[in-house]
């Protein structure tokens, strides 16, 4: 490296400790710093960090909490009051659909630490009988409805599929797929592209050293989104296949509905340039944003960010008065990501995370923190919603389309492995009684599955359908209206269609 003017960059940057072990490192340590700190451009993140701290803080934080109010009655699209809309929304989601004009977009860039795997968190198998992936269910619910969609129009049609990774999840994620032969889908309509990373900081501004020769690094959060869409050219490349809606979620949802054709019509028909999807939040501790306004801008108010006094508030129907619980699944027009990407979005500030940072200490010992000594930085990809002109919100029920992965089966019993594969089974078990069949136990009497899945006689019902027969709960009327199935013996039906028993369970 040209030693002198990297030393002097770091200088007057005040970063250079980071050069403290250089005359330590081998000749190969040495190549690879050299390429992380001319990646870096010291003096903007030294930006980003006085910003962040400067905007954090207590004082903020009450000040956020005052401005608070819960989402207005008319911006709101409800599955279940406005159930008689329903249909024309998903005619109209299904007609942009088979126009090639709707993209999804995965945001799988970040590091699954909870989960506690290393590999990313789409390639993760809850356990189902088809032993599929999250990235797989995902796939194969994209072809299902393009297919529904060329059916209803009788025109072909594609859905892009837009995957982020970062740094971290790049490589494993493009060879699960090419390994997977894209699982079905056409490779020409995944399209992977990378999102930044930012160093981790002690309180003072520091960059932390995680190795003599290495930098501790992390992905730049979720919202670093819109800065990846323009360095990586994603958006042009959406404009050059016409798209003009877009549906972003995140990959630990095993009930997401992929470019949901009703969520995607409502947003249209309310001529919004950017929704969100949101559930009831019942327990004021769950480890979900709240979509609210804060000074009449819309916004979502993180689970880290919001007081417990507000999160416990409820209204004279004894509701949590921010009960619009964020399910991470948007909506946006291509001309609204445009325009963020544009003008906007370089201007939002990063939300600080505090976090226990393992560190080189000066005599070049590995030190594991016991509490936090230093931030990471994040943009969120809800932080631009302030910036819509015609926002909506639209609310799902939990049960159909919310059951994200966040922790390994070890925690506490929420959001895990085991939650994931019983709320998918219990929706599945739905369908078929939706469809007209029906579960009996081992004497004949009729057994209405509860959530759980458990029979009153302490039987768990079991059933997965192939996301490429049904999308949504349709098309099994012919598989199983008029049947009775055991509830002891697990219910599969495969890609083709085919109904199976499974006699000794899975
Ligand atoms: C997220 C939402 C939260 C919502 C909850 C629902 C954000 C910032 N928060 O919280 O409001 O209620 O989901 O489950 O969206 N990711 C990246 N790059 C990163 C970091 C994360 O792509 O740098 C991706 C992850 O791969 C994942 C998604 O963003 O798909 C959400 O990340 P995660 O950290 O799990 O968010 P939560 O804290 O659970």
């Amino acid at each position: 490296m040209d030693a002198c003017k990297e030393a002097k960059r770091l200088e007057e940057a005040g970063q250079s400790h980071l050069l403290r072990f250089w005359a330590e490192l081998s000749a190969e340590e040495r190549v690879e710093m050299t390429q992380d700190l001319r990646d870096m451009d010291f003096q903007e993140i030294n930006g980003f960090f006085q910003r962040a701290m400067k905007e954090s803080g207590r004082e903020k934080q009450e000040k956020v909490d005052s401005r608070m109010e819960p989402v207005p009655r008319d911006v709101l699209g409800s599955v279940v009051s406005d159930r008689g809309l329903l249909k024309a929304w998903e005619k109209e989601g299904l007609l942009h659909i088979s126009q090639s004009k709707v993209a999804v977009l995965l945001l799988a860039g970040g590091q699954g630490t909870r989960l506690g795997v290393s590999y990313p968190k789409g390639m993760y198998d809850i356990g189902l009988p088809s032993q599929k992936t999250l990235f797989q269910i995902q796939a194969e619910r994209i072809l299902r409805l393009q297919q529904l969609a060329e059916q209803e129009h009788k025109s072909r049609c594609s859905i892009p599929w837009y995957i982020m990774t970062s740094g971290r999840t790049m490589e494993s994620t493009r060879d699960f797929f090419s390994q997977r032969n894209y699982f079905g889908l056409n490779k020409e309509n995944v399209i992977f592209f990378q999102q930044g990373m930012l160093p981790a900081m002690d309180y003072n501004g520091k960059i932390i050293l995680e190795g003599k020769g290495k930098i501790s690094m992390a992905p730049d959060g979720n919202g670093g989104l819109y800065k990846a869409l323009r360095a990586e050219k994603i958006i042009d490349d959406m404009q050059q296949r016409r798209i003009g809606y877009i549906h972003v979620y995140c990959v630990d949802n095993v009930l997401v509905k992929v470019a949901d054709p009703s969520f995607i019509g409502f947003c249209a028909q309310k001529g919004a340039d950017c929704g969100a999807k949101v559930v009831e939040k019942t327990n004021p501790t769950e480890p979900v944003g709240v979509v609210c306004q804060v000074d009449r801008q819309f916004q979502v108010v993180e689970y880290s960010e919001i007081t417990q006094a507000t999160a416990e508030k409820r209204g004279a129907d004894s509701r949590l008065v921010f009960h619009a619980g964020n399910v991470a699944n948007h909506f946006f027009t291509l001309s609204f990501l445009k325009e963020v990407v544009n003008t906007s979005e370089p201007h939002l500030l990063h939300h600080i995370a505090q976090k226990k940072i393992p560190f080189m200490d000066e005599r070049g010992q590995l030190i594991q923190p016991d509490k936090p000594n230093g931030i990471k930085m994040e943009k969120f990809v809800f932080d631009i919603f302030q910036f819509a002109k015609k926002f909506v919100v639209y609310e799902v029920l939990r049960e159909d389309e919310f059951s994200p992965l966040k922790n390994a089966d070890s925690q506490d019993g929420k959001d895990n492995p085991t939650t994931a594969r019983r709320d998918v089974m219990s929706l599945h078990c739905r369908w078929i009684l939706n469809a007209g069949g029906q579960f009996v136990d081992k004497s004949g009497n009729q057994v209405i599955p509860s959530p759980s899945l458990v029979s009153a006689t302490g039987e768990t019902l079991q059933c997965e359908i192939s996301p490429l027969v049904s999308y949504g709960g349709e098309g099994l009327e012919d598989l199983v209206k008029g049947r009775k199935f055991n509830s002891h013996h697990p219910i599969i039906i495969d890609e083709k269609g085919n109904l199976a028993l499974l006699k000794n369970g899975y």
